[in-house]
């Protein structure tokens, strides 16, 4: 029987109009342009804007034009799973609000949370849908609002994060093509040294988890660094060596961008020079769960039917992982 795989056949990202330069946050904190590019090689992040605006709005946004690069009706799209830690609301799902913001009148969807890892982990999980036969269209999203937690007078935080969202539509393909592995990888321990200290049910908001800031976001970033670097670097490798893929096979590593120190820790692990990594961190800064499927969306014209992707990500939880696929298509003609 041929064996049945899940395929990307269409990508597309969103990223805010509003632009936020290392220059606009020297006015804010104690930080400067400098440093900020020699520590994390960022240079400026889009910021959404606009009352009511939320996570939803940047992933209706990606999912519309990756409808329509598809040619295809929101209608026939069967699930959306929406990776995101900036939900529009604790319930409902984003998802459900993204379904109905596109038309998609006929999926049902539902949200995961991995962090920066979101994308990758609701990737292995859409994938199986499709590999299943269960359904047809799959569209997978990665979207975060992350200005809508961060601290602006925190200089260790506010420089980092971005806003921004990418979708993918998957579909089966008995070729070979589309997502061959995929490692997947948690460690609840870490979760002290990322994470939103209130607002869940363990410490719901309150006058003095505002007053305290609580809902920002909280990061140890010496320790993240030190454990991103190993273990995105790791399963990268794993990765690799599993499928038997030296560095000259592999044609694109899709790193998450995060620290631009960590995507080259991780590139030379795999032996990769720099010519064969997807990096947009200078113009994005870190949006989370929507950082693969950008890379994917600015890279989309120069990739090839066949060519050989790993996509990998280390983030708050932790989690982190690895995503093994053969491009499905070639670029648009014209
Ligand atoms: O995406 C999910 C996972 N997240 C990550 O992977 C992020 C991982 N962490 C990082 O990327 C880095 O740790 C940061 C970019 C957050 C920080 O870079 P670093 O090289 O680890 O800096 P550091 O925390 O070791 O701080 C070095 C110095 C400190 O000053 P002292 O103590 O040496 O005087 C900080 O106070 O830099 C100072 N510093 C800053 N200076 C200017 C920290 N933030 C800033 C800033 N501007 N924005």
């Amino acid at each position: 029987m041929t064996k049945i795989t899940a395929a990307i056949t269409a990508v597309h990202g969103y990223v805010p109009e509003d632009i936020m330069s290392n220059h606009d946050l020297e006015k804010l904190v104690d930080t400067s342009d400098e440093w900020i590019r020699t520590r994390t090689g960022i240079e400026q992040r889009h910021i959404l804007k606009g009352e009511g605006k939320g996570t939803s709005d940047m992933a209706a946004e990606a999912i519309k034009g990756l409808c329509k690069k598809r040619g295809i009706d929101p209608k026939e799209i069967d699930l959306v799973i929406c990776a995101t830690v900036t939900p529009d609301f604790t319930f409902p799902a984003t998802a459900n609000v993204v379904t109905d913001k596109i038309g998609a009148s006929n999926a049902w969807g539902f949200d995961l949370i991995a962090a920066c890892s979101g994308f990758i982990y609701a990737l292995s999980v859409g994938s199986q849908f499709i590999e299943t036969g269960k359904y047809k269209k799959v569209v997978v999203v990665g979207a975060d609002k992350m200005s809508s937690i961060i601290d602006y007078s925190d200089r260790t935080t506010c420089i980092i994060f971005g806003d921004g969202a990418g979708a993918v539509l998957l579909e089966a393909n008995s070729d070979g093509y589309g997502i061959v592995d995929t490692i997947m990888c948690s460690d609840g321990s870490g979760r002290e040294f990322l994470h939103q200290k209130a607002g869940g049910s363990v410490r719901p908001a309150s006058h003095e988890t505002v007053d305290n800031k609580e809902h920002y976001v909280y990061q140890d970033g010496k320790t993240v660094f030190k454990y991103a670097v190993t273990k995105m670097a790791d399963v990268s490798v794993e990765i690799m060596e599993r499928n038997g893929l030296s560095s000259e096979d592999v044609t694109w590593l899709v790193p998450h961008q995060a620290n631009k120190r960590i995507i080259d820790a991780t590139a030379n692990r795999m032996g990769l020079t720099d010519d064969k990594v997807m990096v947009n961190i200078q113009r994005y800064g870190n949006t989370t769960a929507g950082t693969i499927p950008l890379c994917l969306h600015d890279w989309e014209s120069q990739l090839h039917k066949g060519d050989n992707l790993v996509l990998s990500a280390f983030g708050g939880g932790f989690t982190w992982g690895a995503v093994y696929l053969k491009w499905a298509y070639d670029p648009a003609k014209g």
